[in-house]
C-alpha cells in the first residue's frame, strides 16, 4: 500500500544539506539545474526549455507536498529534489498489499555530481521514513544505462528487485531495474506476485 506522505514542516538536516519543502524563491535555482539538458531526461522528463515551465513544476511540488528541495549548506542554494512518491502499480505489486512504502526519486544539479552528495541525501530520507514515519518498504528505479543512479540506490543499500519497462514524460519508455529496500527493523514476509519479471532473493 502507498503510506502517507505530507512534507509539511519536515527538515533533515546532514553534513553538507538541508532537506526541506520547497518555497516560491526557490524557482531560480530551480530553473538552473532543471534547464540543462540531459540532467532531467536521465530521469524520465524533459529539461526545462523556460522558467514558466519551471514555475508551473515548483507550483506542483508546493500543492503536492511530497518533494523535497536539497539545498547545498555551504551556499544555501536549491541543488535537487528528492521525491517521495506514490508507486504506481499498487494494484500489481500484491506482495505489499499489507505494507506500507513509497517510491523514492531524485536529481542533483549537474554542478554537484560526484560528490556523494545524492547518496547523502537519499540516505538520509531513507532513515526519516524508516524510523520515524515507520515506513516497511521503499522502492527506487533506474534505468539501464543510468549507472550513476544505479551506484547511487546500491550504495544506500537497495537490491535489485524487478525488471520494469518505465513509462518516460518523455512520451518514451525505458527499461531498467525497479529496486527494493526494506525497513529491517520490521518482521516483513513478502509473496512475490509476477514470477516473470522478478529478480529479487531474500
Ligand atoms: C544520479 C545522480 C542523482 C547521482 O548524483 P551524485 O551526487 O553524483 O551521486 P553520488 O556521487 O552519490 O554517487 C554516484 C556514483 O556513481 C558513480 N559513477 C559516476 N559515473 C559513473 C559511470 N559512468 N558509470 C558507473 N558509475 C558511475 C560514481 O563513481 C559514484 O559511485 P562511488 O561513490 O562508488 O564512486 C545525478 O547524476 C543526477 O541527478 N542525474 C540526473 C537525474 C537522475 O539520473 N536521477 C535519478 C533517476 S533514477
Amino acid at each position: 500500500m502507498n503510506a502517507k506522505f505530507d512534507i509539511s514542516g519536515i527538515r533533515i538536516e546532514t553534513e553538507r544539506l538541508l532537506l526541506r519543502e520547497f518555497c516560491d524563491s526557490d524557482l531560480n535555482d530551480v530553473f538552473e539545474y532543471a534547464s540543462i539538458d540531459g540532467v532531467g531526461e536521465r530521469a524520465g522528463w524533459p529539461h526545462h526549455e523556460n522558467i514558466d515551465i519551471t514555475k508551473k513544476i515548483l507550483s506542483n511540488f508546493i500543492k503536492e507536498k511530497k518533494t523535497f528541495a536539497i539545498v547545498n549548506k555551504e551556499n544555501n542554494k536549491v541543488i535537487g529534489s528528492i521525491g517521495i512518491e506514490p508507486y504506481g502499480s499498487e494494484d500489481k505489486l500484491t506482495e505489499f498489499s499489507n505494507y506500507f512504502g513509497r517510491e523514492v526519486g531524485y536529481v542533483l544539479s549537474k554542478d554537484y555530481w560526484g560528490k556523494g552528495l545524492a547518496t547523502e541525501a537519499v540516505k538520509a530520507v531513507i532513515d526519516y521514513l524508516f524510523n520515524s514515519l515507520n515506513y516497511d518498504f521503499l522502492l527506487c528505479g533506474y534505468y539501464d544505462f543510468n549507472s550513476q543512479s544505479k551506484r547511487v540506490q546500491e550504495k544506500c543499500g537497495f537490491k535489485a528487485y524487478r525488471k520494469f519497462l518505465f513509462e518516460t514524460n518523455l512520451g518514451t519508455k525505458e527499461p531498467g531495474v525497479l529496486n527494493l529496500l526494506l525497513n529491517h527493523k520490521k518482521n516483513i514476509s513478502l509473496v512475490f506476485s509476477h514470477p516473470e519479471t522478478l529478480i529479487y532473493k531474500e
